[in-house]
């Protein structure tokens, strides 16, 4: 006998128990508008389906303006939308009722969830969004007819919980981070418009005083750049034999390997020569003033699509100027590309973070 109590009272708690508590109430006739919007609520943070749809309306109208500013205006797309959100897993919503009114016929709730989740790549991902819904009594029961989110706040987290990156802060640094040095490019053009807001980005890089010593020379003749090349191609080659003394062999192959690494380094349909003025105020710092500027012209392009390049060895200062007549007072800091990348290229391996940073002292 005490076998048989134990057994049953083991098999109440496991079995029984936790299927009552789990089982989502569903909608019935007489229940409050806020009671239904708590089966609602419920239904969603359990990912139930049935639950959830027997508070929306049997109409095939319907209205929703998800939190990504999508309309969806039936009922069978709104099923769809919660089918396919179902599916995931790893989120949580809590939800804070805000405001209510229960009219006759009509009535709505107005209240914020807390949606989080995680990224495929495991980073955690934060939306705060009010949502209004409004309900329609049909036979007795209130059913959610227009459902319409406003997002206010999208983030994301790394390790700390406690702290919060909205997306744009994320997008910032992803754009900084994706920069590449990219050595072959597209032929798709760069409009007009792009090339000056990457200058202007590249104009509010900090210079010593204040003195922005700079000139960006932009160039974009095809004629130019294919002249370029095969000027770059022999200073190379007349630098190489000077410092290797290579045999009638060894220059051969190390021209053809050059020729093609040039055409593709020159492939692109725009190039700034980044120069900096010896006139200018503080001479000694133009070079920073000219290297940060051609930073920011960098992650400027990246934000936009283009790959760059801080290209100096095939582009000896010298021959630069002679070649685009260049006046003597500046000097080159880069020639940079700015295109559409014929693809990105992997990142090439950085040091770890911590073996950069050293803490209050060596
Ligand atoms: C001062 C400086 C000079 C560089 N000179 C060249 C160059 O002559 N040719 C070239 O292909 N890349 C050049 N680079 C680009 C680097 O090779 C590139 O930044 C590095 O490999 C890291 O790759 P990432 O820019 O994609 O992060 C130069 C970069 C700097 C900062």
């Amino acid at each position: 006998m005490k076998k048989i109590i134990l057994f049953l009272t083991i098999f109440l708690v496991l079995v029984i128990f936790p299927f009552f508590r789990t089982a989502n109430p569903e909608n019935r006739p007489g229940l409050s508008l806020e009671d239904t919007f708590w089966v609602y609520v419920r239904a969603v943070q359990n990912s139930d389906l049935k639950s959830l749809f027997s508070t929306v309306t049997d109409e095939e109208d319907f209205f929703f303006l998800t939190s990504r500013g999508q309309l969806i205006d039936s009922r069978q797309g709104y099923y769809k939308f919660h089918k396919d959100w179902f599916r995931e897993k790893d989120w949580e919503m809590p939800v804070e009722l805000l405001d209510f009114k229960e009219g006759k016929e009509y009535g709505y709730t107005t209240a914020i969830f807390h949606y989080k989740s995680r990224m495929p790549e495991g980073r955690r991902y934060g939306l705060d969004s009010y949502f209004t819904l409004i309900f329609h009594k049909e036979e007795g029961m209130w059913k959610v007819i227009g459902d319409v989110c406003t997002p206010v706040n999208r983030y994301f987290t790394d390790e700390n919980e406690g702290i919060k990156y909205t997306s744009d802060q994320a997008y910032t640094l992803n754009i900084i981070k994706n920069r590449r040095t990219v050595r072959k490019f597209k032929p798709t053009p760069v409009p007009k418009e792009h090339i000056l807001k990457i200058l202007e980005a590249a104009h509010y890089a900090p210079t010593a005083g204040n003195q922005q010593p700079w000139k960006f020379l932009v160039i974009q003749d095809k004629k130019s750049l294919a002249s370029l090349e095969k000027e770059a191609l022999s200073w190379y080659l007349e630098e190489y034999k000077i410092r290797r003394k290579p045999t009638e062999e060894e220059l051969a192959k190390t021209e053809e390997a050059l020729q093609k690494v040039l055409a593709n380094v020159l492939s692109a349909p725009v190039y700034v020569a980044v120069l900096v003025d010896s006139n200018a105020k503080y001479p000694d710092y133009i070079l920073y003033d000219g290297t940060l500027a051609a930073g920011y012209l960098m992650i400027a392009a990246r934000a936009l699509g283009y790959g760059t390049g801080f290209f100096t060895s095939f582009f000896p200062e010298k021959k630069m100027k002679m070649f685009f007549k260049i006046p003597e007072q500046y000097q080159l800091i880069c020639f940079t590309p700015i295109g559409v990348p014929e693809e990105w290229p992997e990142a090439p391996p950085k040091k770890k973070l911590e073996e950069l940073i050293i803490l209050e002292s060596f």
